[in-house]
């Protein structure tokens, strides 16, 4: 069994840019698990199916093999053999990564993937189910946050720093939609593990989170 630090929390508290850091710092590996549902998702718009199709979604997923390999230290998706990585960030992947991954076949899909990885090697994985489902008996658990206009203000500027015209205010919705399906699915929603240390990263830098990380790593 890996050493295995798990980073729970909601889209936009900052979790891969710090899973990232302490991964870096620990020489771990990191394994971002939204990438693999993204992945996936990347699938289901290829097959032209659309979001409320759950049965569709539930058949398909049988033919989308997901894996992940490392180039150069960065994390890379496959998906039926092919490098979908640069594809992921898109907003209509992230739609569909958050309403097919309340699917439990899609699920099913990649709890093996994920445990297996961390069975191997020392992992710090992100996602929103790995504290309380993926890894139970994780070394070390964050439960990492941020309120809605921190994170939505962070995407923001993300976005404008990439010349992507958009809105604060419609970020903000499409996020705390975002957390609403996450958190209220039936299986393996968003929550703190009652094990996991809550960080709320709205006043901290991204130093002093890995810093906090890091110290519950020792
Ligand atoms: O972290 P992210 O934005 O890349 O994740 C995309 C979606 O995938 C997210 O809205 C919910 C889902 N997801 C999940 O259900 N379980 C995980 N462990 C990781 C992501």
């Amino acid at each position: 069994m890996g050493y295995n630090v798990a980073i729970d929390g909601p889209a936009g508290a900052g979790k891969s840019t710090i899973a990232k850091r302490v991964a870096k710092e620990k020489g771990f590996i990191y394994v971002d698990t939204g990438a693999m549902y993204r992945g996936m998702a990347i699938y289901f718009l290829e097959q032209k199916i659309s979001p409320d199709e759950k049965e569709e979604i539930a058949k398909a997923c049988q033919n989308a093999e997901v894996s992940i390999a490392y180039e150069d230290g960065e994390q890379q998706i496959y998906l039926n053999g092919k490098n979908v990585t640069a594809l992921l960030r898109k907003e209509e992947v992230g739609k569909m990564a958050s309403i097919s991954s309340a699917i439990p076949e899609v699920r099913q899909k990649l709890l093996s993937l994920q445990r297996n990885l961390a069975k191997e090697k020392d992992v710090v994985m992100d996602g929103r189910d790995i504290g309380t489902n993926i890894l139970p008996d994780a070394d070390v658990k964050v439960y990492l946050t941020a309120s809605s206009r921190t994170r939505a203000n962070r995407r923001y500027l993300e976005l404008r720093e990439k010349n992507v015209d958009c809105n604060l205010d419609e970020i903000e919705r499409e996020i705390i939609a975002r957390d609403e399906r996450d958190m209220n699915r039936e299986i393996a929603p968003l929550k703190q593990a009652e094990d996991a240390i809550l960080i709320d990263s709205s006043d901290l830098s991204i130093e002093e989170v890995t810093e906090k990380i890091l110290e519950l790593c020792k």
